[in-house]
């Protein structure tokens, strides 16, 4: 048996030339990375590598490296976060485990390497704790973590990569929107299908966002934040942007249902999503509400908007966490007409009571200010 990733083995080079610290109000998502980068080498032949730890730098690839040529690349997200809760400063990540995990999946969809979870998450907590000082010591603040996994072969041959690289770059980053949500408006969107039975939708490849660039900016020449994803003829909803998508609305016979699309192979298992879905589970059954994971349609949903039963709708995800929904435009379907379904906010608010109460859930967990172990302390 080849060696797997051994976090007892990863060494550590600082960086000569350490960067000032951005004020926090000046960072823009993605655009500004910390000292150092984890970096793992793996080969067919020798298995993985020790772990390093390595001042940031260019990678350096040949020309006819696999990655550039048949897309051998699946990423994560994930956030660190800085907190002081009843005079205790702590830094914790929230659920490395699921999100080593899912990249372990989506490696081995791509003929990449698996690896061991707990190891790796060792290493990432190593990196993290080095880099301790870019995570701000204000709320709504982060360091958003980019585990990356390329196929580095050189060759042209279309074939399983006989090596790989696995770097984690770290971004500190704001909260999503600065000065409190802002309700997006959606393009109802057929004419693209963003994933399909079969297909790979369920796994965070690179090669799943770069063709969802061109829908977007269709859909915002048109005015919109985003595009609804649908599937099939029947106007299945499955995600919004590069979110999940939750929907809360009475039932035609009168339930109160919460509802998100099944994990049916399109959708990406968002950990956003499974942490909804277990709030509104532990907090919201008990006010009513059913929540499941099903099929549902569009047609639903402005069906439920004209007889007064849609209650809310948003994305969710590890950038903005939850997202409110304002409204959706969709061209009706097959032989229906083009519409404009809107949802509800609270008086003079930007989300909806659900939403709202879901996201400040969420971040009292990821702060600490309610302990769980949805969290691996540093
Ligand atoms: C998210 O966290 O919602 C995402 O998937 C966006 C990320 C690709 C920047």
């Amino acid at each position: 048996k080849l060696p797997d990733i051994d976090a007892s083995k990863l060494t550590i080079t600082r960086t000569q030339t350490p960067k000032a610290l951005k004020k926090p109000e000046d960072l823009i998502f993605g655009r500004n990375f910390t000292d150092h980068m984890l970096s793992i080498e793996w080969t067919a032949q020798s298995g993985w590598a020790a772990p390093r730890i390595i001042p940031y730098q260019n990678l350096s690839l040949d020309p006819a490296t696999c990655v550039f040529h048949y897309g051998f690349e699946c990423f994560e997200g994930m956030k660190a976060y800085r907190s002081t809760v009843n005079e205790k400063p702590s830094i914790r990540m929230f659920r490395p485990h699921q999100n080593m995990q899912r990249l372990s999946r989506s490696s081995v969809r791509i003929a990449l390497p698996a690896f061991s979870i707990e190891e790796m998450t060792k290493c990432l907590a190593t990196f993290v704790n080095l880099e301790q000082r870019f995570i701000p010591d204000k709320r709504g603040y982060s360091l958003y973590l980019r585990p990356t996994m390329i196929g580095t072969q050189k060759t042209l041959g279309v074939g399983p990569p006989k090596s790989a690289l696995l770097f984690v770059i770290a971004s500190p980053v704001g909260p999503y929107y600065p000065t409190g949500f802002k309700a997006v408006s959606l393009q109802a969107t057929s004419r693209y299908i963003r994933a399909w039975p079969g297909g790979v939708g369920d796994m965070k490849l690179g090669g799943n966002y770069a063709p969802c660039i061109l829908p977007q900016l269709d859909a915002a020449s048109r005015g919109f934040h985003q595009n609804l994803w649908l599937f099939g003829e029947e106007g299945y909803v499955t995600e919004v942007g590069t979110m999940n998508l939750f929907t809360a609305w009475i039932t035609p016979e009168g339930k109160k249902e919460i509802v998100t699309a099944p994990l049916d192979g399109t959708i990406l298992e968002g950990i956003t999503r499974d942490s909804i879905l277990a709030l509104a589970r532990e907090h919201l059954t008990k006010e009513g509400w059913e929540v499941n994971e099903r099929k549902f349609t569009v047609g639903e949903i402005a069906k439920a908007a004209d007889e007064g039963r849609l209650v809310e709708a948003f994305g969710s995800g590890t950038a903005a966490v939850v997202s409110p929904i304002r409204r959706i435009a969709w061209d009706g379907g097959v032989g229906g007409t083009p519409r404009d379904i809107m949802i509800p906010l609270q008086e003079g608010k930007e989300a909806g009571v659900l939403a709202e109460r879901l996201w400040k859930w969420m971040e009292e967990r990821q702060y600490g200010d309610v302990e769980s172990d949805w969290r691996l302390f540093l």
